[in-house]
């Protein structure tokens, strides 16, 4: 059953979580090992990246198999076994569902080019231009050329990330039923929602028009790095024409009424207003886009993602990710911070080890494997840093994450995760605690002011009791504080506090 609640969702991204075996890459028998940690801290459910079969050439997104575990992370008796201590621990299970986009080593994608016509079907493959030219400018959103030349079959295919990732062909009905199949087992073996990989980009229109150039504005807006060139196009016929938030009927479909489903919308144009599509009656429960970490958190981006959706319960709150460098920096601005996130009705995504406030740390280019940094290194967008394993214990031989050696160097301060783990993590399980208790996560929003680095927000939870909470991100004086004690503070971790300035309280009003 999804939670009454808007859930407080922890993120596990499996090969940097724990490792049992000494390979030094985590495993299920880990999370398994570490899953009391992550209920003490009260969340609801957690989210695993992907633990399907994959060459891991995209860290997991790139899947052979979307039925069967990789053998690295354990096996389908270890998978079950996770479900169900997840579940004695009241704790929900959401499973990436990657449909996008598989592996160029999946089976399909190699019968199609062995000339198989079906299954070149579940994939889109395009003749060349006559001067041998791709059949259109579309551009992939890592920033490469989105066509590939395939010699055996003397036509390109499309990717919309990496050439290993050929995309499916989501409007054919055999890869339709093949992924309702998938979505059935996985729910069959207990699972009680998923994550859905880059939702805006899973239809083109069958035109194959060339994308007219950006605007400034809209250069400025497409999500990646202004310096990728996929930021140069408007993407008006690669991603969502027409129908494509309506997608999500069939998903709803699949994966039952009572699933927990959320999806990541990488478009950043019209960002919040895709979310609102995607998540209409029948649809997606949320959606998360990159406006709240991308400014991590600010006062002005949290009144605008406000304003512009028509309901925060519809927007998947969150800050840092696999994908997005940490927003932790080990000082006071951490606590009010995740006191900020706690506050903002709707559900919540906690990015393993944000509760022992790590920081992005900084890795050598010839220690990193993600092809997305190496592409545009050092320039960013840092995506392999914030995969760094989690460490454990401040003393043990690389932090009791594994036994062998971790397969990114793991260079953690000692201290300050002692620190984190005596005052930061005994936090979250109190503000994680409040906003379920007090009726945070479902309340609606009654005002919202921002003003250079504060945020004033008032919210009324469903019983009537109204909350409202002063968040200082650097500086400035609020002109009427509540009077009172406060019911929490972020200030009593901030010794820091008077002179960077950051501070949060919550009264009751
Ligand atoms: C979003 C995932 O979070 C990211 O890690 C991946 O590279 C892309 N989707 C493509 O699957």
């Amino acid at each position: 059953m999804a939670p009454e609640s808007a859930p407080a969702i922890y993120q596990i991204y499996p090969r940097s979580f724990q490792d049992t075996t000494g390979s030094g890459v985590g495993d299920i028998q880990g999370i398994i090992q570490r899953l009391d940690h992550v209920a003490g801290l009260g969340v609801d459910a957690i989210w695993l990246s992907p633990l399907y079969v994959s060459p891991w050439v995209d860290g997991g997104y790139d899947i052979i198999d979307h039925t069967a575990i990789d053998p690295r992370f354990g096996t389908m008796a270890d998978f079950d076994a996770l479900v169900d201590k997840a579940h004695g621990l009241g704790l929900q299970v959401y499973m990436d569902q990657v449909l996008n986009h598989t592996s160029d080593q999946a089976p399909w994608f190699q019968a199609a080019i062995a000339g198989d016509a079906d299954k070149a079907d579940y994939y889109l493959w395009r003749d060349p231009k006559p001067d041998g030219s791709p059949p259109n400018n579309w551009l992939a959103q890592f920033g490469l050329p989105a066509w590939k030349w395939n010699h055996k079959r003397r036509q390109y295919y499309f990717h919309q990330f990496l050439p290993e990732q050929p995309s499916l062909n989501l409007r054919n009905p055999a890869v339709q039923d093949m992924i309702a199949g998938q979505m059935k087992g996985w729910r069959d073996r207990g699972v009680d929602g998923f994550r859905f990989d880059v939702v805006t980009a899973f239809l083109w229109d069958e035109s194959l028009k060339d994308n007219p150039p950006a605007t400034p504005k809209v250069h400025r807006k497409v999500a990646g790095e202004v310096f990728n060139p996929y930021t140069y196009q408007d993407h008006v016929y690669d991603m969502l024409p027409g129908d494509g938030a309506a997608y999500a009927e069939n998903l709803r479909k699949w994966a039952g009424d009572d699933a927990y489903l959320f999806g990541e919308n990488t478009s950043g144009n019209k960002s919040i207003e895709l979310a609102m599509a995607f998540t209409a009656p029948g649809r997606l429960d949320s959606v998360y886009t990159t406006d709240l970490p991308e400014n991590r958190g600010s006062p002005a981006i949290v009144a605008e993602v406000i304003a512009r959706a028509d309901s925060l319960q519809r927007i998947t709150g969150w800050l840092s990710s696999h994908d997005q460098p940490r927003h932790g920096r080990g000082d006071a601005s951490d606590p009010v911070l995740a006191l900020q996130m706690a506050f903002l009705p709707g559900p919540w995504i906690i990015y393993q080890g944000e509760e022992y406030g790590l920081r992005q740390p900084d890795l050598a280019q010839e220690d990193v494997t993600d092809p997305l940094d190496l592409l545009y290194w050092p320039d960013g967008p840092g995506r392999e840093g914030a995969r760094v394993p989690m460490p454990w214990d401040a003393v043990a031989d690389s932090y009791a994450f594994t036994k062998g050696t971790p397969w990114l160097p793991m260079d953690w301060d000692r201290g300050d995760l002692q620190r984190a783990q005596a005052q930061l993590a005994p936090f979250y399980r109190q503000i994680i605690g409040l906003r379920r208790d007090l009726g945070w996560d479902t309340a609606e929003v009654v005002d919202c002011t921002a003003q250079d680095d504060l945020l004033d927000l008032t919210i009324r939870a469903k019983d009537g009791r109204s909350f409202r909470g002063l968040f200082s991100h650097g500086g400035g004086d609020f002109a009427d504080p509540p009077q009172g004690n406060p019911i929490v503070t972020a200030d009593a971790l901030c010794p820091t506090l008077a002179p960077d300035g950051w501070c949060g309280a919550v009264w009751s009003v």
